[in-house]
């Protein structure tokens, strides 16, 4: 079927989501005006996924094979999509984090062409118009970033485009979201990371970041203008330092058809961990202590979920806050602090300060140690011994990312607790060989989540997303989990089932609009007919 106004030519050729490259058949070469611009040899897709492979197994290290994918998007989106789908566990950490971190890092020395757009505030004023200037008009999913907090790096300013990408990229992917109606955004309004400056080829505005009044003025009008010009759009922030993360998520989140993956996916994927641990352990997780080293966005926002899921299961919301307890870069989170800002204060238990974590571990005794710091090497061996000595299988996620900012390495993990701590990682790690038994770590990773969200929020046009889709999820990702893989000590299914998780997991969101009357359009009795229907397919149409 040929798609309406289909180029001719070279600018067929150099039209990401419709170029096939050597693919094309001799009769599309005929009727396309091809003859002559391709090699004479007419490839399958099989064959040209052989190539990028081996090309991108050639390369000399991942900034590099990051570089050649970003090139392969540019070139020919299907064939991009196509190898992300058939290697999804290889590719992920290519496209994400770990090499993405890197990638940001570098952003204005790797940089080859936006592939998103850029709003700063000398745009204020016109924001719509430059939303209006990109190509596509019916945007459904933004990623937006104003790379202030980029994973656990801090604030790399306009760099931060890698992330909206990135995750862009694993929304289609993961869940198949057609890839067309997918935009990132970086709002570039300064940055406080000097070094930037003294760098010739950083590409954001050369200035402190705007606070303030004047800052959430660019974010308003940003967010009337995106629901202005993309009316169908869910519109994801990421990578927001958590002063601005937490106050726009409750401005927006019930007026506008948005969430903070940083706050309500991490708590999903982190909360289905949790689930899952408890098959392992045993016990439920109302009888559980957990302790999170770190109240920012991810560490509070799982504690708040997890309070959530323990509500619904019959607790009461301060029996449910006493299982949280929470650590900053000040000690513990205790009520006689008057340095707590808003969104610690529902976790500051009555109880003694203290700041010295092996103290505090042997004082809660916690079932389960949740990092969510950024701090690289906190969970040092005295802390995972500890840990195990109060627990016959302790509970162990370093959240944060990317690798290099992990509380610990999974080698540490299972070797300082004699191979029984349940371990979880934000960035991956191989697989440990600990005394003749190996050991696979999960990676709670948001990429279980958003983008099953996401597919579901979409498929039935969602006004809002309520944070309960996330629980929704949380709950259908743990039911992913078979004996298979928490016999190997992983609490998450194997990332080559991703699609799969994805698609039961946007069933349940659908399932959930409709109970609460949240879809704008009709859904069919057979939701999985229904939603299946919508995922893009990276494969070649025929164009004659
Ligand atoms: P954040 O900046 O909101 O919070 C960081 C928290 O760590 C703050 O409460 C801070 O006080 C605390 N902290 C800093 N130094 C500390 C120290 N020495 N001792 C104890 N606490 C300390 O950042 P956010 O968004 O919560 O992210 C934290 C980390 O989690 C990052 O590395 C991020 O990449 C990672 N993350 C992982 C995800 C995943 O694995 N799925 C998803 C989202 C974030």
């Amino acid at each position: 079927m040929k798609p309406a106004n289909l180029p001719r030519g070279l600018a067929l050729l150099q039209s990401p989501t419709l170029n096939k490259g050597t693919a094309f058949t001799e009769e599309e070469r005929d009727a396309l005006g091809l003859r002559g611009l391709l090699p004479p040899q007419v490839q399958s897709q099989a064959d040209q996924l052989d190539r990028v492979l081996g090309n991108l197994r050639e390369q000399t290290n991942n900034l590099a094979r990051y570089v050649s994918l970003i090139a392969l998007q540019d070139r020919n989106e299907t064939l991009f999509y196509r190898l992300l789908v058939d290697h999804i566990e290889e590719m992920m950490p290519l496209i994400y984090t770990p090499t993405v971190g890197l990638a940001c890092q570098r952003f204005g020395h790797i940089f080859r062409r936006a592939r998103g757009l850029y709003i700063s505030e000398n745009d204020r004023g016109g924001i719509a118009n430059v939303l209006r200037n990109w190509p596509t008009k019916d945007v459904r999913v933004i990623v937006v970033t104003d790379g202030e907090r980029i994973l656990g790096l801090g604030d790399l300013g306009a760099n931060g485009m890698g992330i909206p990408i990135g995750k862009l990229s694993l929304y289609t992917a993961c869940a198949g979201i057609d890839p067309t109606v997918c935009l990132p955004i970086t709002i570039d309004a300064g940055t406080n990371n000097k070094s930037l400056f003294s760098d010739p080829l950083y590409l954001g505005l050369h200035k402190q970041r705007t606070t303030g009044a004047e800052y959430d003025a660019l974010i308003d009008e940003f967010m009337a203008a995106a629901q202005e010009v993309f009316p169908k759009a869910l519109i994801q922030f990421e990578d927001f330092a958590n002063h601005n993360a937490f106050r726009f998520l409750q401005k927006y989140k019930d007026t506008a058809c948005t969430f903070n993956d940083d706050i309500q996916g991490t708590a999903s994927v982190a909360l289905s961990g949790l689930y899952s641990s408890m098959r392992i352990t045993g016990g439920k997780i109302a009888d559980q202590r957990l302790l999170f080293f770190g109240a920012g966005e991810a560490g509070t926002g799982i504690g708040e979920l997890v309070v959530s899921a323990l509500v619904d299961e019959g607790l009461s919301e301060p029996e449910a806050r006493r299982c949280c307890w929470f650590i900053d870069s000040k000690g513990l989170v205790v009520k006689s602090r008057t340095d707590l800002v808003h969104h610690k204060l529902p976790f500051a238990h009555d109880h003694k300060p203290m700041s010295d974590l092996l103290e505090i571990m042997e004082t809660l005794r916690p079932t389960a140690l949740i990092g969510a710091s950024g701090q690289p090497g906190t969970f040092s061996q005295p802390i995972l011994e500890a840990v195990a000595k109060i627990n016959e299988r302790p509970i162990v996620f370093a959240l944060s990312n990317p690798t290099s900012q992990a509380e610990c390495t999974a080698e540490q993990a299972y070797t300082w607790t004699d191979g029984r701590a349940v371990f979880a990682s934000g960035s991956p790690f191989d697989p440990v060989t600990l005394d003749g038994q190996r050991f696979v770590p999960g990676q709670g990773n948001n990429a279980y989540i958003f983008p099953g969200v996401g597919l579901g929020v979409l498929a039935c046009a969602s006004r809002i997303v309520p944070n309960e889709m996330f629980l929704v999820a949380a709950r259908e990702l743990a039911k992913k989990v078979s004996q298979s893989d928490l016999d190997q000590g992983r609490v998450y299914p194997s990332l080559s089932r991703i699609r799969e998780v994805s698609l039961s997991i946007a069933i349940e969101v659908v399932k959930f609009a409709v109970e609460r009357g949240l879809n704008t359009v009709e859904v069919p009795e057979d939701i999985d007919a229904f939603v299946r229907s919508q995922m893009f397919e990276p494969n070649y149409k025929s164009y004659v």
